[in-house]
């Protein structure tokens, strides 16, 4: 019988907890963070006491729901970073506190190379090596995966994430936090050639997120000065339109790392990819290009403990523990861990 894991992530505003049992996961329990909703975003001195709040009845849910108890498990895995240090710190802290108790080791968890990780939870899990597109309301990457251990970001945004864009123009908009799903819901039933806007280019495979957030701001100033009422006239087009750019912008930088690498072998991983903009472009793409496309279940492309589970299942098999002493790094680059 493999080994059995207990996963915990709390990097940003998401207490999750999964049980792993032989690299099958059992379960993933979610509770997320509603506090946040009228702040328009996350609010970090909140996140961490919700964590707080949390944890301990996420952790009982996933051991009680595996069938397992405490002392079946063979390691504790945790989130180390990146994230924010509040939040990282509560899982962390408990973490520590069952691998003491239960004296068995700890396991410490890159959240971006979990998020590429995630792949492998069920079947189709693609081939190596393969490119990932991670894009996520706090990242945006293309990692180049060689095997379970050896990734490394050969594109990166510069600034904000792509779901801070679409977070951040939801807001500008008068729409709810977070307006990522809102703005791929109005961009259905909208024309996405109605508006353009401006591509800020970076050099090599990087992103540039912030520009087209200002660009955004004063269109909508501008065409508000001549008509006071025309978000609320225009608001599906507009959707269609940014979603159709930022799609565009995600789209080409990978086509471009794909035939930099020669690789097709392509996987979306983050919350953004269950974005029905991104997903139909990259289907056309994989025609065009003859990609393999591979894009996880939304429960596990949002952050969740199931993906923290699998990369640590890897990494007990390698042996690879961590000490007491570990602490949580809120920066944390692919390839360290
Ligand atoms: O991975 P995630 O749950 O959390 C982190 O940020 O790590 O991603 C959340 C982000 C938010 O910015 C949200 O607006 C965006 O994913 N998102 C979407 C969609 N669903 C979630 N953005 C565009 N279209 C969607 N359907
Ligand atoms: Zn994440």
């Amino acid at each position: 019988m493999g080994p059995v894991i207990l996963a915990i992530e709390s990097s940003c505003d998401e207490t999750s907890a999964s049980v792993i049992r032989n690299g099958k996961v059992l379960n993933n329990i979610i509770a997320s963070q509603a506090v946040h909703r009228k702040y328009g975003g996350v609010v970090p001195e909140l996140a961490s006491r919700a964590h707080q709040q949390n944890i301990v009845t996420v952790v009982d849910e996933a051991m009680e729901k595996s069938g397992l108890s405490k002392t079946d498990l063979n390691a504790i895995a945790f989130t180390r970073g990146p994230g924010l240090m509040g939040s990282l710190l509560v899982g962390v802290s408990f973490a520590k506190g069952m691998s003491l108790a239960l004296g068995i080791p700890l396991i410490e968890i890159n959240h971006m190379e979990a998020h590429v990780l995630a792949h492998f939870i069920d079947d189709p899990v693609p081939e190596f090596p393969f490119l990932c597109l991670t894009v996520s309301g706090g990242h945006t990457q293309i990692v180049l995966v060689e095997d379970y251990t050896t990734m490394q970001v050969i594109g990166q945004t510069q600034d904000d994430a792509v779901g801070e864009a679409f977070d951040k123009a939801a807001k500008i908009m008068g729409l709810p936090y977070p307006g990522g799903p809102l703005i791929d819901e109005y961009a259905n039933v909208g024309n996405p050639k109605a508006f353009h806007f401006p591509v800020t280019s970076m050099p090599g495979l990087d992103f540039s997120f912030s520009g087209i957030k200002t660009a955004f701001m004063y269109f909508l100033r501008d065409e508000k000065l001549k008509n006071p009422a025309f978000v609320e006239e225009n608001l599906y087009d507009i959707c269609a339109s940014l979603q159709r750019h930022l799609v565009t912008m995600l789209l080409t930088r990978l086509e471009q790392a794909s035939v930099q690498t020669g690789i097709r072998n392509i996987a979306i991983a983050g919350g953004v990819s269950a974005n029905s903009g991104l997903r139909s472009a990259l289907k056309n793409m994989a025609e065009k290009r003859e990609w393999n496309v591979f894009i996880p279940e939304f429960e596990y492309c949002t952050d969740n403990a199931a993906m923290i589970a699998m990369a640590a299942h890897f990494k007990y098999l390698r042996k690879e523990f961590c000490s007491l002493d570990v602490t949580p790094l809120a920066r944390m680059p692919i390839g360290l861990a």
